[in-house]
């Protein structure tokens, strides 16, 4: 979609700014559960240090989240600004305060026990599955007491699109891969509208799979364009998108050659 035509773009805009998550009146004053449906993706911190109780809390959030047989396939590598800057010799993106670099861990649950032998593809799954809980926990603990995050798969090199870029920078084992990494800051401004997120209707369907109507994927991918271009009036959102593109290749061999990693000589997803 390389433009817009302006009556499109200010619709867009309206419903944009006018959509809010519903919720029964009887639940309106929960604070878990606005914490969860207020939480936004912030990409401007202020300069505002985050204390060490509240960063610890955050990742005691992260440590305790749900996991398959609770087997906590995961590990967090831990950044302030400054150690951040030394290792990737760059800012934490957005200004950022700290950074958890989430990582999916089936490496170190090997030393006592061979959980899933031989079936890579699962052992992936399922430390994407849970480390990815652990970064919503940390994600909703940080709203929780009044910091903001953005998780990042692209932008600063610092998640799953840049794997072994980031396996050479941490270190890593086999067994260990980038999923996202978690920025924390205090926000500069107030929070944004909330991003246009797909009608309950169209994801939700009692039992069977339900087709969502075309009508309505195509208006909210409009509404997206319009989202983008209105916080990036100077950039181009297939541009953005071409980025993406453009760094799929070299993410799919990187995240091939960490997933199906030899041993002794063996590929180990051949047993
Ligand atoms: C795993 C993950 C990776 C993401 N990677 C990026 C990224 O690299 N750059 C970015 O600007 N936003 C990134 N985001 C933020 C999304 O763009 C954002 O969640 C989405 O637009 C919805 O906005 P919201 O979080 O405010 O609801 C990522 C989000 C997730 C969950």
């Amino acid at each position: 979609m390389a433009r817009q035509n302006p009556s499109t773009f200010l619709k867009n805009l309206y419903k944009i700014i006018t959509a809010r998550p519903k919720v029964p009146p009887s639940l309106e004053n929960n604070q878990l559960l606005n914490t969860i449906l207020d939480r936004r993706s912030i990409r401007h911190f202020s300069g505002r240090e985050i204390p060490d109780d509240i960063f610890n809390a955050i990742l005691e959030a992260g440590r305790v989240a749900p996991s398959t047989v609770n087997l906590q396939t995961w590990a967090f590598a831990t950044f302030t600004d400054q150690t951040w800057k030394e290792l990737f010799d760059q800012f934490i993106p957005f200004n950022g305060k700290r950074a958890v670099i989430v990582l999916g861990d089936t490496h170190r649950g090997k030393k006592v026990m061979d959980f899933f032998p031989h079936r890579p593809l699962v052992e992936y799954t399922l430390a994407v599955i849970n480390a990815s809980l652990a970064a919503m926990n940390m994600n909703i603990a940080a709203e929780a007491l009044g910091v903001a995050s953005i998780m990042l798969s692209e932008t600063g090199r610092s998640g799953f699109l840049d794997p072994m870029y980031l396996k050479e920078k941490l270190s890593l084992p086999d067994g260990v891969f980038p999923l996202m990494s978690l920025v924390l800051g205090y926000p500069k401004s107030g929070y944004r509208a909330m991003p246009p997120k797909l009608p309950i209707d169209q994801i939700c369907f009692p039992g069977k799979y339900k087709e969502a109507e075309l009508g309505i994927l195509k208006d909210w991918f409009s509404q997206m364009f319009t989202g983008y271009k209105a916080e990036h009036p100077f950039s181009s959102f297939d541009a953005q998108l071409e980025l993406y593109r453009s760094k799929i290749d070299q993410a799919e061999k990187g995240l091939q050659a960490m997933v199906f990693y030899k041993t002794n000589g063996n590929v180990k997803a051949n047993g």
